[in-house]
């Protein structure tokens, strides 16, 4: 069994810690707009507190690198080089924050808002659908009633990005290329046309609230635990940490135990 941590955050409620991020994320985050910045800097910091336990270290202190293997550019999946085995993967949309993390070998997972799926619904009525849904899946989508085709295309949708950031592809490999069962049976990969062999993979759909979908992906044939946090109370506990200074300052709590 492997237990996969999912923590959520509400970014319009966070307290801001930019001093938790490194120079590159710092310098990241300037660029942005207010709100792309404090969902931004809410994800980061918050996977540096919750992967302060497991590691040992302060969450200023966590190093994630992330290289891409197709350009060697600084994106792509994040990773802890001092620590393999211990894998995580960030999103955010809307309002919602989420950082999942596990000891597998890899981990991806995708919140979107329901405001997504019009785009998404726009691009396979466009007939853009070798971008989103492979073939069997574009039968299963016409042959639904209407009102139910947003919310079955963000559910695939979120699936495949999981997929995709848990082997690290992103979305350089087509989510056609991942093909599922249908939104409402479990779900599961039922097809690969992407790079190499088909990963061996876990998927569960997680509860992001109203007007939100979002799935978790984890690399292995091993059942998942979700054990899921409400990741206010630990961004309030670092802020007041940076307020207090070193002295006072506790490391905030458990990341993955
Ligand atoms: C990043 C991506 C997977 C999802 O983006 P999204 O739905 O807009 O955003 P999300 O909030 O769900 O996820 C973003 C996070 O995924 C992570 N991520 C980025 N690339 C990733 C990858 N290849 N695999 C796994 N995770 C990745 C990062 O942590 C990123 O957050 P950050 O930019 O704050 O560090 C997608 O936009 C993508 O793959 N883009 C790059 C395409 C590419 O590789 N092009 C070729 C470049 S040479």
């Amino acid at each position: 069994m492997t237990t996969c941590h999912v923590w959520w955050a509400d970014a319009s409620t966070a307290p801001a810690l930019g001093g938790l991020l490194d120079r590159g994320e710092q310098a990241r985050a300037a660029r942005l707009d207010s709100p792309d910045r404090r969902r931004f800097v809410t994800a980061h910091a918050l996977a540096r507190i919750v992967l302060a336990s497991p590691t040992g270290l302060h969450p200023a202190a966590v190093r994630l690198v992330a290289r891409c293997p197709r350009c060697g550019g600084a994106h792509g999946k994040p990773a802890l080089p001092d620590h393999p085995r211990l894998a995580f993967s960030i999103s955010s949309s809307g309002r919602r924050v989420v950082v999942a993390l596990a000891q597998a070998a890899g981990v991806g997972v995708d919140v979107e808002r329901l405001a997504s799926a019009r785009v998404l619904a726009a691009a396979v009525d466009d007939g853009a659908t070798a971008a989103v849904l492979a073939p069997a899946e574009l039968a299963a989508y016409q042959a639904l009633p209407e009102r139910s085709r947003h919310g079955a295309l963000l559910r695939w949708w979120t699936r495949k990005e999981a997929i995709l950031k848990a082997t690290g592809d992103g979305l350089a490999v087509d989510p056609a290329a991942v093909e599922l069962s249908a939104p409402g049976a479990p779900p599961a990969l039922t097809g690969w046309s992407g790079p190499g062999p088909a990963p061996r993979v876990r998927l569960v759909d997680l509860d992001a609230g109203p007007g939100y979908a979002a799935a978790l992906a984890v690399l292995g044939s091993a059942d998942v635990s979700v054990v899921e946090h409400d990741a206010g109370p630990v961004l309030r506990a670092a802020a007041a940490a940076r307020r207090t200074g070193p002295a006072s300052g506790r490391r905030p709590r458990d990341g993955l135990r």
